[in-house]
């Protein structure tokens, strides 16, 4: 049997198992093309929050990583959150723990704190709002001018926030996806000059993006169609762009759903080795396994949960819409 039969094979049983027990299927941009393949919604941060604060199964599996799960499990206590491997963490939540942020909040009493999504529970129980790639310009820029913000726990994200809505008065925590930092401006650089009519569709979370940005500003680089995007900010921009190639400066994984969704354009890695290991643990048997036993499930304890979800809510009710362009685009609309 090829891999491909295989996969139908086991997406037919994994559906056929997800209506028995009322489950929906979630999966990140990053997944592996079978695990999109097999969901029910495919999306950025913020678009899976949504749809597991909305949806009226009784089971998500959540095809993502660790702090995703445990968004849905806070969102919705009464469900049954399951996460298909639970070695599926990642090192942008894992660089900053509660007890820093509780140390880092005494340094700056009264200052508001805006947790980007990627972090764990507790973090997000000690925070005022979270945010995510999609809406964190919006989440800053509805914060009273006056207080102080701390920023965590990405600081190219924070980088791009502050650029964007100009605040002064927000500090930035030093951490950093590894699979975005590792994205160079020399092998950017290096595709950019083999396509130099691709628009350029950044992640904020991208270590490059600090360096383009400036330089683009200060004139020094001309980087015309540059657009700053959420994942799924990405996935809706070739729509509205008259560009008919791109290149995508985020973890490899949404190539497959750009090249699905827009055939008629051609996307490029800005590095193809930007993989994060921890989106492809999920693969089709540890779904479908995860159906069949109901576990391995994720629970927040009550006391940390009810706490992070006013952060979550406060960011739910604000916003979503995708970053806006930080520079008009060559060929927008
Ligand atoms: P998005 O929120 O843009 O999907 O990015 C999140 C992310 O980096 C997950 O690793
Ligand atoms: Fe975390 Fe980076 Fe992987 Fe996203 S790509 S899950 S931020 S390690």
């Amino acid at each position: 049997m090829t891999s491909t039969m295989t996969h139908r094979h086991l997406a037919d049983e994994i559906r056929e198992l997800a209506q028995e027990k009322n489950a929906v299927i979630l999966a990140h941009n990053y997944e592996r093309p079978e695990v999109q393949d097999v969901a029910d919604v495919v999306g950025d941060s913020l678009g899976l929050s949504r749809a597991a604060a909305e949806t009226e199964a009784d089971v998500i599996v959540f095809c993502g990583v660790h702090f995703m799960a445990e968004t849905a499990a806070i969102l919705s206590p009464e469900k049954i959150v399951l996460l298909p491997d639970l070695g599926a963490g990642c090192s942008l939540a894992d660089s900053i723990t509660a007890d820093q942020l509780r140390a880092w909040k005494a340094e700056h009493p009264g200052a508001v704190v805006v947790s980007y999504v990627n972090t764990t529970a507790a973090v997000k129980a000690e925070s005022d709002y979270c945010c995510t790639s999609g809406n964190s310009v919006e989440i800053v820029n509805a914060i009273p001018e006056d207080r102080e913000i701390l920023f965590c726990p990405d600081q190219f994200l924070g980088a791009h926030v502050q650029r964007v809505t100009g605040r002064r008065n927000m500090h930035i925590w030093m951490g950093e996806c590894h699979v975005h930092a590792a994205i160079s401006p020399d092998s950017l650089s290096n595709v950019r000059r083999r396509h130099p009519k691709a628009e350029l569709l950044v992640h904020p979370e991208c270590g490059c993006t600090t360096g383009l940005l400036e330089a683009s500003s200060s004139g020094e680089l001309d980087v015309k169609g540059l657009q700053v995007l959420s994942t799924e900010g990405m996935m809706r921009r070739p729509r509205y762009s008259g560009a008919s190639e791109f290149i995508v400066a985020t973890e490899v994984g949404i190539l497959y759903r750009l090249r699905k969704a827009h055939p008629e354009k051609t996307f490029f890695p800005a590095d193809e080795r930007a993989s994060c290991r921890f989106m492809k643990v999920t693969t089709l048997p540890k779904v479908w396994s995860a159906l069949a036993t109901m576990e391995p499930r994720i629970t927040v304890p009550p006391e940390i949960a009810d706490r992070a979800r006013l952060a979550i809510e406060r960011m739910l009710e604000i916003g979503g819409s995708p970053i806006a362009p930080c520079a008009p685009a060559a060929s927008a609309e």
